[in-house]
């Protein structure tokens, strides 16, 4: 096992301060803390963080996040979250804010052979407050019980769990939106979730609505959910009320104008998104493309296996380019089009980015390499449509919200044809409103499905689905208890199929406030659960109520739940013919790519059950089909053109 560590900063602290404290004989972070060394620059920089900087002891503490903060210092150590990707385990240990006398640093412990062994330790990184871990050659076969530990009595102990490889179902838990609202736990999830016991967890944003104040809120997300993350893989990736904005159009770092946004950028100080992004995602793999945006930003757009389930982790606002000044203004804001005459196309614009060139170069090669994948989901903040129609209330409708994925259109085509490929789904969440929508790129469900969790706690900003003319969509789902399912167009011209949503009963966020903890009122909210099957590659969609009671069964998810699909649904072009059968001798389960030489598209990059596959193609071609027992790194065969059902190649992969 290979050890090293993160924390350039704790480095330069603790060289600074040991040569101070011989100088001055005081504790080196007593020196540099307070208002002398603000962590943060400037004058947007001021009031940032404060309940959590180094300087608090002196103070009374006030709010409710000053007193939250100030544990007991045999609690100091909050939680940890830990990821595991190919032999590299890595963990975040986040504390409380320290004392200046304390340490700053954490253990790292197993339990093994009847007693706890420390492995490692790592520096406490001031803003944050937390520490991080980086090991490498980790037997992902193994079962570890860990505690991270700080001074001599507080630690936080959970289990890394070994990969579920064997598992035949992979079950995903996937959460979003933490309104501040409710300050209380979230037992009623946590407890739901114990049961469930979810493989890996994924919290797309929004863990922290207190704006400036994300260390505090970060540790109150923490405590909330301490007990479900503990002993399991989890994702957490930061949205714009995370780094502090009403919303986020990143394009690549810049600074934006005001916490709004929609000038595109980052209003507060790289040293606090950073800080955001170090707290948030340092337990995650490795980012790809580690290369930092403007202003030094960080990045960590990243790939994650866990029992055979391939998950594309993407940051879609950090690159997308803002609305302001790029496009007409159309409404009351630059982001929200009220116009009844708009039309969509004329926002459309070439140049506009969404995920940005990297990350959709990173889409594109993996969904070519399945090494330890059967089925691919990509996760992200936001949705790849507009599926709601009324915001914040349900006299506020708006034609169009350029805060989703929707827009720019072309772009949101270019990355649901990427997944397409892959066959991959997608799992966001920021909307509030839960929905399972089938994606159309060209024709009305010919793309990818997406499903948008529904909000923790749903009092900060409701959304409807409630189409103007109140008439179902074409084709509705059979079966659905829902008036408003079918095909649709969303306010941005995007093709959309609507499965089923979760609409609020209660009609404005002060009423949705006030009804927060009643279980007899659907608010919309709760949580999203998925199932991966590999045996037949079946992916079931459940949305389950904040205080659904799971003795009911699926009689407790929201009416229209759950959707159960095949992973080929992902794909809705229609065959126009196919390739001779592959028969392969050598080997079972391979990946096959089909390419249209016409125009050198991937079709499709997949790995097929079993040892036979008769490939579909959408046009005359002709096609080059390569193949791989993890990659498509052999052609077999090229020129290509659909044939009768009868015809077969026999297909022996080399070099195995
Ligand atoms: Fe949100």
């Amino acid at each position: 096992m290979v050890l090293s560590f993160g924390g350039s900063e704790r480095k330069w602290c603790w060289s600074y301060g040991a040569w101070l404290a011989g100088l001055l004989l005081i504790t080196p972070c007593q020196r540099l803390s307070g208002n002398e060394n603000p962590p943060f620059p400037g004058e947007r920089g001021k009031q940032l963080d404060l309940a959590c900087r180094d300087d608090i002891w002196s103070r009374e503490p006030k709010t409710f996040l000053e007193k939250f903060v100030r544990v007991s210092r045999d609690q100091v150590v909050a939680f940890a979250l830990y990821t595991h990707e190919n032999g590299v385990l890595k963990i975040t240990a986040q504390l409380y804010p320290l004392k200046p006398e304390e340490p700053r640093e954490v253990r790292l412990a197993f339990w093994q052979d009847g007693d706890w062994r420390e492995v490692a330790r790592a520096p406490v990184i001031y803003p944050g407050w937390s520490a991080h871990f980086r090991l490498t050659a980790w037997d992902n076969t193994r079962r570890v019980r860990y505690r991270v530990c700080h001074g001599e009595k507080a630690s936080f102990e959970g289990v890394i769990r070994p990969d579920p490889r064997d598992k035949d179902e992979i079950v995903v838990a996937s959460l979003s939106c933490n309104s501040n609202a409710d300050r209380g736990d979230r037992q009623e999830i946590v407890e739901k979730l114990i049961k469930q016991d979810p493989d890996l967890l994924f919290f797309a944003g929004d863990q922290s609505y207190d704006h400036q104040e994300h260390t505090a809120a970060w540790l109150l997300w923490g405590w909330q959910f301490r007990e479900i993350i503990r002993d399991r893989p989890t994702i957490t990736i930061p949205d714009d009320h995370d780094i502090g904005q009403g919303n986020l159009w990143g394009e690549g770092g810049i600074v934006a104008d005001y916490p709004a946004g929609d000038s595109g950028g980052y209003y507060y100080p790289p040293e606090y998104i950073n800080m955001v992004h170090r707290c948030q995602t340092s337990h995650l793999p490795d980012p790809v493309d580690p290369a930092p945006v403007a202003q030094s930003i960080s990045v960590y757009f990243t790939r994650l296996r866990v029992g055979g389930i391939d998950f594309a982790i993407i940051a879609d606002r950090q690159f997308k380019s803002g609305p302001k000044g790029k496009i007409p203004k159309m409404g009351p804001r630059p982001d929200h089009v009220t116009d009844p005459n708009f039309d969509p196309k004329s926002i459309d614009l070439p140049g506009l980015q969404l995920l940005g060139n990297r990350q959709m170069a990173f889409l594109q090669r993996w969904t070519q390499d399945w090494q330890g994948a059967v089925m691919k989901v990509m996760l992200s903040q936001t949705a790849l449509c507009g599926a709601a129609h009324l915001h914040g209330s349900k006299d506020n409708r708006l034609i169009a919200d350029l805060d989703c994925n929707g827009w720019p259109q072309s772009e949101r085509n270019r990355v649901l044809r990427v997944l397409r490929q892959a066959a991959a789904c997608h799992l966001c969440g920021d909307q509030h409103l839960a929905v399972v929508v089938q994606h159309g790129i060209e024709e009305f469900r010919d793309g990818p499905f997406g499903f948008t969790n529904p909000a923790i706690v749903n009092s900060y900003y409701g959304r409807w689905w409630s189409p103007a003319d109140e008439k179902p969509g074409g084709r509705p789902i059979p079966g659905s208890p829902l008036p408003w399912t079918g095909d649709y167009f969303d306010g941005l011209g995007n093709r959309i199929t609507m499965f089923t949503y979760a609409n609020p009963e209660l009609g404005t966020n002060a009423a949705l406030r006030k009804a927060q903890r009643d279980p007899a009122v659907n608010r919309g909210d709760g949580y999203a659960l998925v199932r991966f099957r590999k045996s037949d590659r079946s992916i079931r969609f459940e949305c389950w109520p904040r205080f659904a009671d799971l003795s009911q069964g699926d009689a407790a998810q929201y009416p229209g739940w759950p959707i159960k699909i095949h992973m080929l649904d992902n794909d809705g072009r229609k065959p126009t013919g196919h390739l001779p059968e592959l028969q392969f001798q050598n080997v079972t389960d391979p990946v096959v790519q089909v390419i249209d030489e016409s125009n050198s598209e991937i079709l499709y990059t997949r790995r097929i059950i079993g040892k036979r596959f008769r490939p579909p193609v959408f046009s005359n071609g002709p096609f080059t089909i390569k193949v791989g027992r993890d990659r498509p790194d052999q052609i077999i065969a090229e020129h290509l053109t659909p044939t009768p059902a009868e015809s077969a190649l026999t297909v022996r992969i080399s070099g195995q």
